[in-house]
């Protein structure tokens, strides 16, 4: 099971959710990506600190936070997990969802959702088996929610019977079977994704290049492909493995990256993630050149811009067109500019100025659109893509 596969875990109250942090140690391990939402009556019994730390990612706790807005607003949250599930569900989050309240970021997640939804209930053994909260159980069940658990025992309150929170490894096992059935957000779309360098010959030994690895966009078509996508990966040379999952088509130059575009259209959406050579040697001689002493100079001319002309309207621009913008400054300024000159949908703007974001494993993106930019907090390129790469089944849904 791979990362791309998500689950947005809503923490109830309760003492079970002392159970949650072990839900979301196995969901981890499993390679599952895990955003923790705290309820106000979860975070009585665990911190947000705890989450975080084992989820790797940040836990959500208020609805009109300005700061998890920015970053990623409640409706879109939503939908960008595979399934949402709710441990421990509590009596009263059981009766809000069943009666559609939205009162908070849990309820409204609950609300917005086009994803399945899981929840392990855990309460006195009394009050699951009161009358109201059996026609709550009904009720969402009706509406589709599944359930898992309670099971039967002693309880934390010292009385014994069902109500008990499921285990860990229980709810984990039933997590893994809904994955496995839940239709993939990508399947039957396809998705072109360019990167890495390109090179620009002199002659039949030297060229004009730069130092993109790829890994960016390799992890990008990677994450695609875990989605369902068909993606046909055009890449520059890198030193790296082809992605799982993509189709790879090698080339050196920007303009066998344009005709390589091209051919591979029509598609959905196109990332355009290489860091093409905006310029060429005018002629690139067919013998290696003699070396010449002091003034020696290579004529430049200017490559076609890959990005601009799949974006361009017709009847064969995708959908969607994410490009990529390497910024040392002003990023969301510079940005939102590079949108608009390009005519892309979106500009995905990374910090290079940052230690280690070039050529190495983390990236510091802002995504911008045409409403405003989002910053991401500093992560994993593989994490990057994964984010990404659910943006773009949400945008395409
Ligand atoms: O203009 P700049 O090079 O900063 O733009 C970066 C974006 O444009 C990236 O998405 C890159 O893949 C794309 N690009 C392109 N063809 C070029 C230059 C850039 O597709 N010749």
């Amino acid at each position: 099971m791979s990362a791309a596969r998500s689950v947005l875990l809503i923490v109830g109250g309760g003492i079970a959710a002392y159970k949650a942090l072990e839900l979301v140690r196995l969901l981890r391990k499993a390679g599952i990506a895990v955003t923790p939402i705290l309820t106000e009556g979860g975070a009585q019994f665990v911190t947000a600190m705890s989450l975080s730390v084992l989820a790797g990612a940040k836990t959500r706790q208020a609805l009109c936070s300005q700061e998890d807005e920015a970053e990623i607003d409640h409706i879109a949250l939503s939908r960008a997990a595979d399934l949402v599930v709710v441990a421990p569900a509590s009596a009263n989050l059981i009766a809000k969802a069943a009666n559609g309240h939205a009162d908070d970021l849990a309820t409204t997640v609950l609300l917005a959702t086009d994803k399945a939804v899981l929840m392990a209930p855990a309460m006195n053994v009394r009050m699951w088996q009161h009358p109201a909260v059996r026609r709550n159980v009904e009720r969402l069940i009706a509406d589709g929610v599944g359930m898992v658990g309670p099971d039967e025992g002693e309880m934390a309150c010292g009385e014994y019977g069902p109500g008990r929170m499921t285990e860990p490894q229980a709810i984990f096992e039933a997590i893994l079977a809904r994955l496995e059935t839940a239709p993939k957000p990508l399947a039957r779309r396809h998705v072109l994704v360019t990167a890495g360098p390109t090179h620009e010959p002199i002659d039949p030994v030297r060229y004009l290049a730069n130092r993109s690895s790829g890994r960016q966009g390799y992890a990008i078509a990677a994450a695609l492909a875990e989605l369902g996508a068909a993606v046909t990966l055009v890449s520059g040379p890198v030193a790296l493995d082809p992605p799982k999952g993509a189709s790879l088509v090698r080339v050196e130059t920007a303009r066998q990256m344009l005709d390589a575009c091209r051919a591979a259209l029509p598609a959905d959406a196109a990332v355009m993630v290489a860091a093409v050579a905006d310029w060429r040697p005018s002629v690139a001689a067919d013998h290696k050149l003699k070396k010449v002493t002091a003034g020696a100079v290579v004529d430049l001319v200017e490559n076609p811009d890959i990005l601009a002309a799949i974006a361009a309207p017709g009847p064969q621009r995708p959908r969607l067109v994410v490009g990529f913008a390497a910024e040392t400054q002003d990023l969301q300024a510079n940005a939102a500019a590079k949108l608009r000159a390009k005519g892309c949908d979106w500009i995905v703007a990374n910090d290079v100025s940052q230690e280690g974001v070039m050529g190495g494993e983390d990236n510091s993106v802002t995504v911008v659109t045409a409403q405003g930019g989002e910053a991401w907090p500093r992560l994993a390129k593989t994490q990057v893509a994964a984010q990404l790469a659910q943006r773009i089944a949400a945008a395409l849904a």
